[in-house]
């Protein structure tokens, strides 16, 4: 089978088409079964990695995954490159595409990662952005499907802010066939152009899309529940504010018990406990995060295959 995705960038969950989403999943539930099976993959490989933000999870992933493959990883801090000094995208593209094979990029602006993309001839991954976090959605419909069997026909109830984390699961779920239902306060929503892509996917798939401003709503009969930080990268300076508008969107037991039974929790990490989650919901035995961390490391080895190796 010819293997669509060889060399194509990852900027957002709209460039994979269903089929293609659902094989990077199952090679991330191959690799994980078999790693040995993939070792020399990606001999000779190497991945730049360009960090804006902070990061402990991707970082560590991505440099791991690459070197389980075969491969090699150049880590760079964009403030000790020329980028910090402004060089133009364009040039750094271009210049970094006859050094290595891939670029991973955690940034604010989606706009230069897909400026970086449009002009590198090698495959562009987004690492997190202000609107997006494709990799963190691969990671955790692998959490889902291993613990639930299935992704299609399944509820995922969102509670929190509509960023990065809301928009990719908009996306990602709908593509698939989960329902999705977001409850941020008003004026969190997540933006109306990921909101109107997810309906569009909706209407294919069979699944229904909901943004609500009540976390009950939200969470009835849901089988996964996901929250995320109230301020993200970026955001910090909100804090105090959005601690405010955001104390009736925790996570906790109170909420939890209008969702199915036996729901799954996931969070991305870094979390902060008592905010937009409880400890006995996080640290309790419905949460998965540490399985979902772990699987970062699968699901972009997985990627990575894909996009740079073309198996
Ligand atoms: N979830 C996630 O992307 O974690 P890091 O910020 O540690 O990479
Ligand atoms: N929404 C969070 C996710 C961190 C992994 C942020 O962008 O900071």
């Amino acid at each position: 089978m010819i293997n669509s995705m060889y060399g194509k960038s990852i900027l957002n969950l709209t460039e994979l088409t269903k089929e293609e989403f659902l094989s990077v999943i199952e090679l991330a539930v191959a690799v994980k079964a078999k790693p040995d099976n993939y070792k020399g993959v990606l001999a000779g490989k190497i991945l730049a990695m360009i960090f804006e933000k902070n990061s402990t999870r991707t970082r560590i992933s991505f440099e791991a995954g690459i070197i389980q493959l075969g491969g090699q990883a150049i880590v760079l801090d964009s403030k000790s490159t020329q980028m910090g000094r402004g060089e133009p995208i364009k040039d750094t593209a271009n210049v970094m595409s006859g050094y290595v094979d891939g670029i991973m990029i955690r940034t604010f602006s989606d706009q230069m990662v897909a400026e970086l993309a449009k002009e590198a001839s090698i495959p562009v991954i987004n690492g997190l952005t202000d609107d997006h976090h494709p990799c963190q959605i691969l990671a955790d419909f692998q959490t889902i499907y291993e613990n639930k069997g299935k992704l299609a026909g399944l509820k995922l109830a969102y509670v929190g802010d509509g960023n990065n984390m809301a928009h990719s699961f908009l996306i990602g779920g709908s593509l698939v066939g989960m329902d999705v239902s977001i409850a941020a306060p008003k004026g969190y929503e997540p933006k109306a152009e990921f909101i109107e892509i997810a309906q569009k996917n909706a209407e294919k798939s069979g699944s229904k899309i909901e943004i609500v401003n009540d976390p009950v709503q939200a969470v009835k009969d849901a089988d996964v529940l996901v929250t995320d930080v109230w301020a993200s990268m970026g955001a910090e300076a909100e804090q105090k504010e959005r601690e405010e508008k955001f104390k009736n969107f925790q996570i906790n037991n109170r909420l939890a018990v209008q969702a199915k039974k036996d729901f799954l929790f996931l969070h991305c990490l870094p979390a902060h406990r008592g905010e937009e989650v409880s400890a006995d919901i996080i640290d309790g035995s419905h949460s998965a995060i540490y399985q979902e961390a772990e699987n970062r490391l699968h699901a972009q080895k997985a990627l990575m295959i894909k996009v740079m190796g073309n198996l």
